[in-house]
């Protein structure tokens, strides 16, 4: 009786999360989710409107300024992820549509990095990505 009580929980919280918007423990699931409306699930979004997030990401996790550029952006700053969720995102479309020109020495985002970074959200986020890598393929 008492484990047909805890499936009825289950089955009943589980749909109530999902329908609240809560995040999965998958980042793929969470791509999906929170990021796939515009930038599609497979990541080509709907240029000019929404870049691509396959190919060019890369150059720019290679460097500090640029592992702070991918959490201030606004879609992934705003999102409703905890900082360890959105490191995992942002890991999983690195790896998954950057892994060509992801670096060898690349070391995954941490959660703390991306808390500290998403709380300074980017106005301006096309402008100071022509600014950071004006020889990268255009955002937009
Ligand atoms: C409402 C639409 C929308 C959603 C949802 C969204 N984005 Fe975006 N994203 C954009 C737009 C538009 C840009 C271009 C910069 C800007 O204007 O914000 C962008 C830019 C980016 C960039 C920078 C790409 C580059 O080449 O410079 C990254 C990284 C990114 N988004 C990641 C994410 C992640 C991760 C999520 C989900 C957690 C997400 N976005 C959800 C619309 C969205």
């Amino acid at each position: 009786m008492q484990a047909l009580r805890s499936i009825t929980v289950i089955a009943i919280a589980i749909p109530l999360a999902l329908a609240a918007g809560a995040s999965s423990a998958d980042p793929r699931s969470d791509y999906l989710l929170h990021c796939a409306g515009c930038h599609q699930p497979n990541g080509l979004g709907l240029p000019p409107e929404v870049p691509s997030l396959v190919g060019p990401l890369g150059a720019i996790a290679s460097s500090s300024e640029g592992r702070d550029y991918l959490a201030r952006v606004p879609g992934a700053s705003q999102a409703p992820l905890t900082d360890d969720e959105l490191a995992a995102v942002l890991n999983w479309i690195l790896t998954e549509f950057n892994g060509d020109t992801l670096p060898e020495d690349f070391r995954p985002l941490r959660g703390k990095e991306i808390g500290k970074s998403r709380s300074n959200v980017l106005s301006d986020p096309v402008r100071l990505r022509n600014e950071l890598w004006p020889d990268l393929d255009d955002a937009t």
